[in-house]
């Protein structure tokens, strides 16, 4: 089977690496990581054009969309109208991710547990409402603001400014509306499952570390990390993940006339009596979660998306993938991200890589003269695998370590709640 993945980053890089193991791959545009296993094809994701004549051209079977964006833009309408095979949401499924105020409006229809809150278009409603609600408090520009249009304000006060902020402009139409929510309080848990929005087959757990530094401190990024499973996602948490969650927002999904049919990650807050919030939808695998989550499978995913995305009699083989390994990626940033990474610099790769180590591309290319650079904020996740958590992460730090360039900026702490819990059984 041909398969082209369409996208260009981590998450990309790792599930061509998936997929290869029993298909044949091409990715656009796809990096240097993708072009060691597979084929690249120079095409940028919202030239549909260019995406249609590419798959007719390299007679591709199956087209699996790795980022939000093309989802939102509308890729998977057009490749189905072309009748092609496909495996993501359209674009109406897609507001599940590209309007929290869509999601949050079939949540509460669907009697899922989330914060509560209210949305706004003007900013004086939205300040008279801060006004009368206790910090702290969440401010959300609705639309895709690349992963930064959540705001958790400590006071009222800068609550009021966020949301001004946003219903100026601050990102741009994504922040023409705006949610004002309470703040929930507990451990933070991505769930991320394969539908065909019917059947729900939960992926192992996995968390990601958003922070710059280490300890969760510093600036929120696009993840420096993640390790999956999470030992906090025990069978009730997951099942009341597939069946409070995850199968009565596909049920309403159909029922509005907008059916789901892709990957569904559900960003979950656990409170400390263990139940399970939702903070977000996203409607494609988490980067870095991807990193980790695919690597520990050893279900065959080519089967799995062919199947659902071509309508074939799909069964999930476990509700509940329960996988026998654990992984842990470490992001490997350049100097200066997240607000200005510094790139261009020449990246050394060990020849060979340590037994259970895999190193995906994010933001790599090739220079004229083959030399491998940086050329994204994050360059390289470092993944390891292993029995257990502690395991997979001396191998993911050991990889993380043995690969440089100049400036390089990571995290050696990635797992540490996991750790923590570990050292404390
Ligand atoms: P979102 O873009 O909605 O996923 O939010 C990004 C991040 O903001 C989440 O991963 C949480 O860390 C935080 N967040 C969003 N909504 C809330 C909430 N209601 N309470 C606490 N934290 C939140
Ligand atoms: N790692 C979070 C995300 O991909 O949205």
């Amino acid at each position: 089977m041909k398969i082209l993945v369409v996208g260009g980053g981590g998450r990309e890089h790792t599930i061509c690496w998936a997929l290869s193991r029993s298909a044949t791959v091409f990715c656009a545009p796809g990096n240097p990581g993708t072009h060691n296993i597979g084929t690249n094809l120079p095409i940028s994701p919202s030239d549909h054009d260019a995406v249609v004549a590419a798959i007719r051209e390299n007679q591709i079977d199956l087209t699996v969309i790795g980022p939000e964006a093309p989802l939102a833009e509308g890729l998977v309408d057009r490749l189905v109208a072309e009748g092609l095979h496909v495996f993501g949401p359209d674009a109406k499924a897609a507001q599940l991710e590209s309007s929290k105020a869509f999601a949050k409006d079939i949540m509460v229809a669907a009697g899922v547990a989330t914060a509560a809150g209210e949305q706004f278009t003007d900013a004086k409603e939205a300040i008279d409402y801060i006004a009368t609600h206790p910090e702290p408090l969440v401010v959300k520009a609705s639309g895709l603001a690349a992963g930064k249009g959540a705001v958790v304000c400590p006071d009222r006060e800068t609550a009021k400014t966020t949301a001004r902020e946003m219903l100026a402009g601050k990102f741009g139409s994504a922040g023409d509306l705006i949610l004002v929510e309470e703040c929930l309080q507990g451990e933070e848990l991505s769930v991320i499952a394969l539908t065909d929005g019917e059947e729900v087959m939960l992926l192992p757990s996995s968390q990601d570390h958003k922070r710059l530094g280490e300890g969760d401190t510093g600036p929120n990024t696009g993840g420096m990390g993640a390790y999956a499973p999470v030992s906090i996602a025990g069978p009730e948490l997951l099942d009341q993940a597939l069946n409070d969650v995850m199968k009565p927002v596909l049920a309403k999904m159909a029922e509005m006339g907008t059916p789901y049919r892709g990957i569904l990650y559900a960003g979950l807050m656990i409170d400390a009596k263990g139940k399970p919030w939702v903070l977000e939808f996203n409607c494609r695998i988490g980067d870095p979660e991807a990193q980790v989550v695919l690597p520990v499978l050893d279900t065959d995913l080519t089967d799995h998306l062919w199947r659902i995305a071509s309508g074939e009699n799909w069964t999930p083989d476990d509700l509940r993938y329960a996988s026998s390994r654990a992984a842990v990626t470490t992001v490997l940033a350049s100097p200066g991200y997240p607000a200005a990474p510094v790139k261009g610099a020449a990246i050394t790769i060990p020849e060979e890589l340590p037994p259970d180590s895999l190193l995906f591309h994010a933001g790599t290319s090739l220079d004229a003269d083959g030399v491998l650079r940086t050329s994204g904020g994050r360059v390289l996740c470092a993944t390891g695998l292993g029995v257990d958590v502690t395991e997979a992460l001396a191998r993911s730090q050991s990889l993380a370590e043995a690969v440089d360039f100049e400036g390089k900026v990571f995290r050696r702490d990635i797992a540490w709640r996991e750790v923590a819990r570990a050292g404390a059984a």
